[in-house]
């Protein structure tokens, strides 16, 4: 089969198309036949060797950890699906990835794909919204009436995280730049705020969650848009106890894990249309590199796509 693999950490060079094996898999695995997967930040910090003290890697590995797809083969112990099944999944990703013709997955880390989906639209949901749902719902808690404040609303986290939050009943204030603003209220968002036009705490009333997706000066000036007891959930960097203390708040951090459940929920609202994936970019297997690089722009509106069969 065909995929795309890293030998060694570096540049967009280092994403070559081989031919390899079809994965075997384990009694608790299914095979999937990929029909697309996604680009998320991760693939090219990993391709970089960002997170390489942080998950061992043996070389080569493939990368992409979106899928949907049908199911080609179940392991022994599989009695969720069968051969034939339209599915979507996040997959582990210390294992290879979705950039290849076919993927070998746990099967508690699958599930169905609601038929309102599209297989690109089922690819662009697993990763992103996992980690929206684990921070919006699991950790922050957020409850009906509150006001949740959403950074880079426009992005692939922050676009599904608008939805989630206004499904969930939340008065949403989600960030872009000038020319994302329209993007935010098509997304649902109640108050869109433009981060290049001055200082939030001036255009922002106080909230009880903020979803930071971006670190560093976004995060410690974010504190202050807090309302006392508030929280602040980041994906990007673990915040500061002390500060979160002394602004009378909670601080946690995500790393996204797995799970066929939020997948589920998901699906949920899918079905009440209440959530759609947008995709701004497709490219094939073979424009992987392109695909990295438009990721890297920090730019992307959306989800970028991979078309794989
Ligand atoms: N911990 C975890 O489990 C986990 C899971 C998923 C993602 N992440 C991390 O979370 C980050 C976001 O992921 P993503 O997939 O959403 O990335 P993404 O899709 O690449 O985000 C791009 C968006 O960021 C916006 N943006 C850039 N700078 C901004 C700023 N200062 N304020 C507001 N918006 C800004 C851009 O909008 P404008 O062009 O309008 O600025 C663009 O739409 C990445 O670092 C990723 O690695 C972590």
């Amino acid at each position: 089969m065909r995929a795309i693999r890293i030998h060694q950490y570096g540049g967009t060079e280092t994403l070559q198309l081989n031919q390899i094996d079809t994965p075997k898999i384990n009694t608790d695995d299914i095979l999937i036949k990929v029909k697309s997967s996604s680009i998320n930040p991760v693939d090219w910090k990993i391709r970089e060797g960002y997170l390489k003290d942080f998950i061992p890697y043996q070389m080569p590995v493939t990368l992409g950890f979106d899928v949907s797809g049908v199911v080609s083969e179940v392991g022994s112990e599989v009695t969720d699906f069968k051969v034939g099944d339209e599915v979507f999944s996040r997959p582990d990703i210390s294992r290879d990835g979705a950039y290849a013709d076919y993927i070998a997955v746990k099967a508690d880390e699958v599930a169905f794909k609601s038929p309102k989906l599209s297989f690109e639209q089922a690819a662009a949901l697993p990763l992103a919204g996992i980690t929206a749902w684990q921070c919006l719902v699991d950790v922050g808690q957020l409850q009906a009436g509150q006001r949740v404040l959403i950074h880079a609303g426009a992005g692939g986290v922050g676009h599904l995280a608008i939805q989630i939050a206004k499904a969930k009943g939340a008065t949403v204030i989600a960030t872009a730049s000038t020319a994302n603003q329209e993007l935010l209220t098509q997304f649902g968002a109640d108050q869109a705020v433009d981060y290049t036009k001055g200082s939030l705490l001036e255009q922002i009333e106080p909230v009880d969650l903020v979803i930071d997706t971006i670190g560093g000066e976004v995060q410690s000036n974010s504190w202050a848009l807090l309302k006392a007891g508030g929280m602040l959930v980041s994906i990007v960097d673990q915040p500061s106890e002390e500060l979160a203390k002394q602004h009378n708040a909670k601080a946690a951090f995500v790393f996204i894990e797995s799970s066929s459940r939020i997948l589920r929920e998901l699906n949920k609202l899918v079905e009440k249309d209440q959530l759609l994936p947008f995709i701004e970019h497709r490219f094939s297997l073979e424009q992987i590199a392109d695909a990295h690089l438009q990721s890297q722009t920090g730019r992307t509106r959306g989800k970028i796509i991979i078309k794989v069969s």
